[in-house]
């Protein structure tokens, strides 16, 4: 299989967890976009979406499906979205697409996080995938500067702006052995809005999509 049909193959797997006549939480990304065009088949089943995107937002009313505005909300019965990476306690890094902060907002106000990705994505060790850190611009030197002290080593992902209208710095070369330690570190930074690391609140469950089929890991 294609790593897009694996996507594909959690995205259908994920309906199974969507609990009927509640708000669910939709993540951003190809693997989160497969979702979202799966939920379109169930859509008169959910009373509505929260989006961790713009992006997301236009894609699921393109579909017919409301989306509400988080801060209306008191409860989301569950977050569905993909990740960069997991390592098998479920943390994870997220914000290769530059949504984190929302993204990260909304698993906090999720009862439940169901990750869905290909299998590629699951590694030993966090850390290959450059960490992505939403910034605010004023800071962006300092924060950098911060980074390096840290042994990362930080490039600014150019020409891009979060919807939160800051920036990101992509750190490379992070072995990360400690992810709950390090997500506080870093966003005790001051000017760091919040880290791609997802440790802190892990996903409750990934789904992964292989040869095999869908792999569960709790
Ligand atoms: C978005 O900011 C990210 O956290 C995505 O969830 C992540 O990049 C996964 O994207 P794909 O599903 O496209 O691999």
């Amino acid at each position: 299989m294609t790593p897009d049909e694996k996507k594909q193959q959690v995205a259908k797997a994920a309906l199974e967890y969507v609990v009927e006549d509640t708000i669910i939480g939709i993540g951003t990304g190809s693997t989160a976009n497969y979702f979202v065009d799966a939920l379109a088949t169930i859509k008169h089943k959910i009373e509505g979406t929260v989006a961790s995107s713009n992006a997301t937002a236009e894609r699921l009313k393109s579909n017919g499906i409301p989306v509400l505005d988080i801060n209306g909300v008191d409860e989301i019965s569950v977050y569905i979205d993909g990740t960069d990476e997991s390592n098998r306690y479920l943390h994870l890094i997220k914000g290769g697409g530059g949504a984190l902060t929302r993204e990260k907002i909304v698993a906090a106000v999720s009862k439940r996080f169901v990750c869905i990705a290909d299998d590629s994505k699951l590694v030993d060790m966090l850390g290959k995938f450059p960490l992505p850190i939403e910034v605010i611009p004023m800071a962006q030197s300092y924060v950098a500067r911060e980074l390096v002290k840290l042994g990362g080593k930080p490039v600014w992902r150019e020409g891009f702006i979060t919807d939160n209208g800051n920036v990101i710095l992509d750190v490379h070369n992070l072995q990360i052995m400690e992810p709950v330690k390090l997500e506080t570190q870093l966003n005790e930074i001051t000017g760091v809005v919040t880290n791609g690391l997802f440790a802190a609140r892990p996903a409750d469950v990934l789904l992964l999509g292989s040869d095999k089929g869908v792999q569960i890991i709790k």
